[in-house]
């Protein structure tokens, strides 16, 4: 058992793909630390949470060990160490999916080398940092190969001769790209996503969680939200309603001038693009504006 403690922790990677993302969501949850970017540890000054800054692979662990509540960390990373047949089961759960850094795992071969399906892959040398997801993913296929594991430069492995071919994370597909490789198949959907520990605490942590989570929530609801304001007569106010986006329901009041002329308001939680404006303003919808939402909180 962990000793009781007034503050939660939060690890992100320190630099990295998902560094710059995660320390933007967490200063959007109004979160701030004390400026120290080179170091582990920032102490958090708006409210008792505070950050550490590591390596993507150890924030499960740091988990596991209780070092900290929550992490940011992409899913390759987090199933990747779920897999882990060392551990019974994995001390932490997926909390949230946070929505930036997508990518995938992915098979990739030399451009010259043909692929038919996963058939072609046996009896192969595979290079990867991911061994247990890419030996969960040949399981399932019935495909034995065998994996190579790399820790970085996974790309250059087939070129080196020291694997056929390679399972690798692609975001833009710029690395195999440039490496004469070629993706034949993707075994994982990625993104960063908040992941903590399993179990709830008897201290104030417990509520940090919560208050952090629902802060996370609102900034996630409102990265595409848009409050969309117009003016209709009642007379087309529902062909006008029919053509909102999705959303929450809309406020209709009446103006002052002119007389008798009704004013719609809504949240929209997609983009509104211009064919759509034009669609609403064909439906009977004038003075149409669309703004940016700031805050949420539901
Ligand atoms: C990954 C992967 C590739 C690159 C692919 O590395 O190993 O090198 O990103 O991205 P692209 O398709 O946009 O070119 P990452 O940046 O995550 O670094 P790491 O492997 O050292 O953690
Ligand atoms: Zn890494």
């Amino acid at each position: 058992m962990s000793k009781p403690r007034d503050r939660l922790r939060i690890a992100v990677q320190k630099s990295g793909r998902l560094s710059e993302a995660s320390q933007d969501l967490l200063a959007r949850c109004g979160l701030k630390f004390r400026q120290s970017r080179d170091k582990l540890f920032c102490f958090g000054e708006a409210l008792p949470i505070d950050l550490l800054l590591v390596r993507d692979d150890d924030i499960p662990g740091l988990i596991g060990q209780g070092v900290c509540e929550l992490g940011i960390v992409g899913r390759n990373v987090a199933q990747e160490q779920a897999l882990d047949p060392a551990r019974a089961e994995p001390p932490f759960v997926e909390v949230r999916e946070l929505g930036f850094g997508r990518c995938r795992l992915a098979i990739a071969v030399a451009d010259e080398d043909s692929y038919a399906g996963p058939q072609d892959l046996g009896g192969k040398r595979i290079a990867t940092s991911y061994p247990h997801l890419l030996g969960d993913w040949l399981r399932r296929q019935h495909v034995a190969a065998e994996i190579v594991v790399l820790n970085g430069s996974v790309e250059i492995a087939p070129r080196l001769g020291t694997a056929d071919l390679i399972c690798d994370l692609v975001s833009s597909g710029a690395t195999l790209a440039a490496n004469q490789l070629r993706e034949v198949a993707s075994i994982l959907d990625s993104q960063a996503v908040l992941i903590g520990a399993r179990q709830d605490y008897a201290d104030e942590r417990a509520e940090l969680r919560e208050l952090l989570l629902r802060r996370i929530d609102g900034v996630i609801r409102v990265r595409e939200s848009k409050l969309l304001l117009l003016q209709a007569d009642p007379s087309r106010l529902a062909s006008v309603l029919a053509a909102l986006p999705k959303g929450d329901p809309a406020t209709v009041g009446a103006l002052d001038r002119p007389a008798g002329r009704l004013s719609v308001q809504v949240v929209c939680h997609e983009a509104i693009g211009w064919a759509h404006l034009e669609e609403l303003k064909r439906a009977g919808a004038t003075q149409l504006l669309v703004l940016p939402v700031e805050k949420m909180l539901t």
